[in-house]
């Protein structure tokens, strides 16, 4: 018997629009045109949920009444958080995951029991049950934080009260104020971290920095390391000769000419009178620093002085940091498999689109950190922050999900 092709068909009927799944029965004809089908499209053992009969769908129905109505609901369109929306899914998807549940390869959820006594038909048959239904609609869009889209330019914003001391763009013009350019963003947060917590004293910036979230405080770091460095534009009045005979001393922690490439912070551009501040708070142990102690115990005004003219005299160099992709330019990546807008084409690649976002983040995390295996998924995760993650997962919960009309497979001739 020809098996059919499941695929789905606004149906326009007397006053009312429904979408049906209508099982259209074209026998997979030898002679189909080979170019017009998926080249890598064979129908295998892993497309069979895609060729569903009708009298299959109503049989995967008492299936889903059965056993997994309880959690998704017979419209595939979960309540519960972290439950995905099945309806609409992709058919081959849906049932290459029963498998992976049922083979307990994917952790330890509610699912492994749900399937563990099913068939492998009854597995066709839910899968091509749930494929055909209506998907659910995409979630409201938050009003929360809009310009988290574009993290670099939420860091300009965040940092805007920071720039009449610091500078626009962290390039100080004023002695006694540091340059925050050309230092590692890992560096400056864990001094903002460390005026925060009162383990790096000073009054002033505990209290401009007080209100500033973690986020807020990666943003900003992350805006400052992606600055075009400069040195200081402040005066600095020692002997640079003397102080890059000294600064050999300091080269095996803050690198050649102070540009640092370990976690020692960077010095080169940095204001001298900051400069030779910090020196005194690290003498008087006014700033605690086990690596700071002996090196700044054995100079007086003079030498410092001098180490801070030649430090303030050298170029700095933009730390090594990766600007983080847009959300749209991200969604562009994952697009190229999971179809325009998450909307795949394909039976074997899942649908994102209108998903929970409850539910895709824990799943991108789980790829993240290898838990949940897919070749693919996990090299995608590979270095994404989880920033990215949550933005990604609430960008795909919010387009629109589209079913799809799959084309007769033809067999090999
Ligand atoms: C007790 C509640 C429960 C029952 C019953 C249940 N599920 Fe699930 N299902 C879940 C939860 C929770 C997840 C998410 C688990 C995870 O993250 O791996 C899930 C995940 C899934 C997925 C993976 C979705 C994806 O996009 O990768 C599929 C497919 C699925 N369920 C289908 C079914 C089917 C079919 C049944 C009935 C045979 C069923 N479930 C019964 C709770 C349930
Ligand atoms: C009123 C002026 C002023 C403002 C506004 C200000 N700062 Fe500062 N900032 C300073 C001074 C002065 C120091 C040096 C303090 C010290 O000696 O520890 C400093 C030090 C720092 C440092 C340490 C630099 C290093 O090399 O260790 C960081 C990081 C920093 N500020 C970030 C910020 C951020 C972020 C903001 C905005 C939220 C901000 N500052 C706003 C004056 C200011
Ligand atoms: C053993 C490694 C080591 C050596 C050697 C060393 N430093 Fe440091 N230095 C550090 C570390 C680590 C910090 C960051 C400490 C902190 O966060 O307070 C630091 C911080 C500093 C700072 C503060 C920078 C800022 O932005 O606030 C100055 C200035 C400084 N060092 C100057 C020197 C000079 C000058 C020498 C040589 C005479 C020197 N250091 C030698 C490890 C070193
Ligand atoms: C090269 C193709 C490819 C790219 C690019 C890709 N994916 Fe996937 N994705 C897949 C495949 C194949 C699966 C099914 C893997 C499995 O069975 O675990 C999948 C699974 C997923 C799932 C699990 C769906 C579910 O319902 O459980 C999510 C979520 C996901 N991808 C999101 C993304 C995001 C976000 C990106 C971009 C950062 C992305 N994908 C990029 C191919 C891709």
């Amino acid at each position: 018997m020809p098996r059919s092709i499941l695929a789905r068909v606004r149906w326009l009927g007397a006053g009312r629009q429904a979408l049906v799944a209508l099982l259209v029965s074209i026998a997979i004809l030898p002679n189909l045109s080979a170019a017009a089908a998926p080249a890598q499209s064979v129908a295998g053992d892993d497309l069979r949920a895609a060729f569903a009969t009708p009298q299959d769908i109503a049989d995967g129905k008492h299936v889903a009444l059965a056993s997994c109505a309880s959690c998704h609901a017979l419209s595939g369109i979960a309540l519960a958080r972290g439950t995905p929306h099945i309806a609409g899914q992709r058919p081959a998807y849906l049932y290459a995951e029963l498998r992976v549940y049922q083979a307990g390869r994917r952790g330890d959820s509610p699912m492994n029991n749900a399937v563990k006594f099913l068939s492998d038909d009854a597995l066709v048959k839910v899968a091509a049950y749930y494929a055909s239904l209506d998907p659910a609609p995409p979630a409201a869009a938050s009003a929360r934080k809009a310009s988290k889209a574009d993290p670099v330019s939420a860091g300009k914003d965040a940092a805007q009260g920071c720039s009449g001391c610091h500078g626009d763009t962290g390039i100080s013009e004023t002695p006694g104020m540091p340059n925050l350019v050309g230092l590692d963003a890992k560096y400056l947060a864990g001094a903002i971290g460390a005026y925060k917590s009162g383990q790096r004293k000073h009054g002033m910036m505990k209290t401009l920095v007080s209100a500033l979230s973690d986020a807020e405080i990666n943003s900003i770091t992350l805006f400052y390391a992606l600055q075009k460095p400069g040195k200081a534009k402040t005066p600095a009045a020692g002997n640079k000769a003397a102080g890059k005979t000294a600064a050999t001393a300091c080269a095996g922690c803050h690198g050649q000419g102070g540009v640092s490439t370990g976690t020692a912070p960077s010095l080169a551009g940095q204001d001298a009178q900051y400069f030779a501040g910090a020196m005194q708070a690290y003498k008087t142990g006014a700033r605690t620093e086990a690596a700071m102690k002996a090196p700044a115990a054995s100079l007086d005004d003079t030498a410092i002085k001098d180490l801070a003219a030649y430090f303030a005299d050298q170029a700095p160099q933009p730390p090594r940091v990766k600007k983080p992709m847009t959300t749209e330019e991200v969604a562009d990546r994952c697009n190229r498999c999971h179809g325009v807008d998450g909307n795949s084409t394909d039976p074997r690649t899942p649908a994102i689109a209108a998903q929970r976002a409850d539910y895709l983040e824990p799943v991108l995390r789980a790829y993240r950190k290898g838990d949940r295996k897919s070749t693919v998924m996990n090299a995608m995760l590979d270095g994404m922050s989880d920033d990215e993650i949550s933005e990604i997962s609430a960008y795909y919960s919010r387009q629109k999900a589209r079913t799809v009309v799959y084309v007769p497979v033809p067999t090999k001739p």
